[in-house]
């Protein structure tokens, strides 16, 4: 049974006042906030276990070690990949799909290849593409997305081509919530021999992950954003394909035999992880999804849906309020402007009450100049959001609309 009250207990940050109020947090998009559960097993591990891993024989080394790799095995079973050597600790999603970048276009992209992007995608997942394309000469193609947030799928034929190499896309938008559905792009792109880098950093709070069932080449996400902590994030890859790439960063770990006339790599997955890994993040991160599966995901699933629907209609029935992202399938996100005010001042006022919302581009200029805009404000729901806060958050916006035409 979903308690949201109960739920709100485990998050202490909740229970501070910003500005003299409550605070209602929606920018769980942004970074979602912690659990104790999460915040008592990183101090745990300062306090008690620290070592550094896979280079000692001493015991806490050796401990430590365990846990790390014992994380790794969670993180596995949770996204759904069939073996650990799939599953690459970075320090983020950006890390992760930047490793990609470079490691396979240098082994698979060439000039008159093209590499295909949605629209919609975070700068984390165009970016990349765009240098990469750039130094192997070649062409960055956009599947472009509809007025109402659905990826446009009847272009997918005109896009996608035998010089199709890898095809960029996004599990949920971090602007327009859309959840697109993957499956024609996955196959379309299979279907000439292109992989897939999915970007699950929102779809893998809400609902994503099961990688191999999927049929993902590639998937990122941070754990920051799934209730864990910062600094480190998650790369899979399909064995066979991260098995040949060239390695990304040189350093420690990532070896197997090192002289000045030649050096040997590591296996699978040390190969990808250069240098003294965030070992206490990938601990964390593990307890972090812990923490969710134990609340479960569906119904969390279940409660922010409710939300989402909630939010929109109390929302849209503010004059002038305009909200950019009406797909069918949506993640918790509300992004939206209002006539004649600018989101930044919207912003400002909602903080003044206590209300944290996102202004500004959210990352996704595309998006912004796909709908003639320069910024929009981002309300995202995490689990710990109330009915009483989605309320409070439409209140919000009506006073700073009432103050500010
Ligand atoms: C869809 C999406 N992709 C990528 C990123 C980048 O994540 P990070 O900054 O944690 O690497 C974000 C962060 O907001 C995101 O929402």
């Amino acid at each position: 049974m979903f308690d949201v009250d109960k739920i709100r207990a485990d998050f202490p940050i909740l229970a501070r006042k910003v500005n003299n109020r409550p605070l209602v947090y929606f920018d769980s998009g942004a970074t979602a906030q912690k659990p104790w559960a999460v915040i008592r097993r990183s101090e745990e591990l300062m306090v008690e276990y620290n070592a550094n891993i896979h280079r000692g024989v001493h015991h806490l080394s050796g401990r430590m070690t365990d846990m790390y790799e014992a994380a790794r095995e969670r993180v596995r079973r949770f996204i759904g990949a069939s073996q650990r050597e799939e599953v690459i600790f970075t320090s983020g999603a950006t890390a992760s799909i930047n490793l990609v970048a470079y490691a396979w276009s240098a082994a698979n992209l060439g000039p008159g290849d093209n590499v295909v992007v949605s629209e919609m995608e975070h700068h984390s997942n165009i970016v990349p593409w765009q240098m990469a394309a750039m130094r192997h000469g070649a062409e960055l193609r956009v599947l472009p997305f509809d007025d109402s947030g659905e990826l446009r799928m009847d272009m997918l034929s005109s896009l996608i081509d035998s010089r199709t190499r890898l095809v960029a896309v996004t599990e949920a938008s971090n602007t327009l919530g859309t959840t697109p559905d993957l499956r024609p792009i996955i196959d379309a792109a299979h279907a000439v021999g292109a992989v897939v880098m999915v970007d699950g950093c929102q779809g893998v709070v809400h609902g994503g992950g099961n990688v191999a069932e999927r049929g993902y080449d590639f998937y990122a996400f941070s754990g920051h954003k799934l209730y864990g902590p910062t600094g480190i994030g998650i790369l899979y890859g399909r064995r066979d394909i991260l098995e040949a790439m060239p390695p990304f960063m040189g350093g420690g770990d990532m070896v197997d035999r090192v002289t000045f006339a030649k050096t040997t790599y590591a296996p699978l997955p040390l190969k990808y992880e250069a240098g003294t890994s965030n070992f206490l993040g990938a601990v964390t991160l593990a307890e972090a999804i812990d923490y969710v599966e134990a609340v479960g995901m569906a119904a969390i699933e279940q409660h922010e849906q409710e939300l989402l629907r909630l939010a929109t209609e109390r929302l849209m029935a503010i004059d002038g309020l305009r909200i950019y992202g009406q797909a069918s399938s949506k993640c918790p996100i509300v992004s939206f402007t209002v006539d004649g005010t600018h989101p930044y001042d919207v912003g400002m006022i909602l903080d003044k009450l206590g209300i944290a919302i996102r202004t500004g581009h959210h990352c996704a200029e595309p998006v912004m100049t796909h709908y003639g805009v320069t910024g929009m404000c981002r309300a995202s729901i995490g689990m710990y959001n109330t009915r009483e806060e989605v309320e409070a958050l439409a209140q919000g916006v009506e006073r700073a609309v009432g103050m500010l035409r």
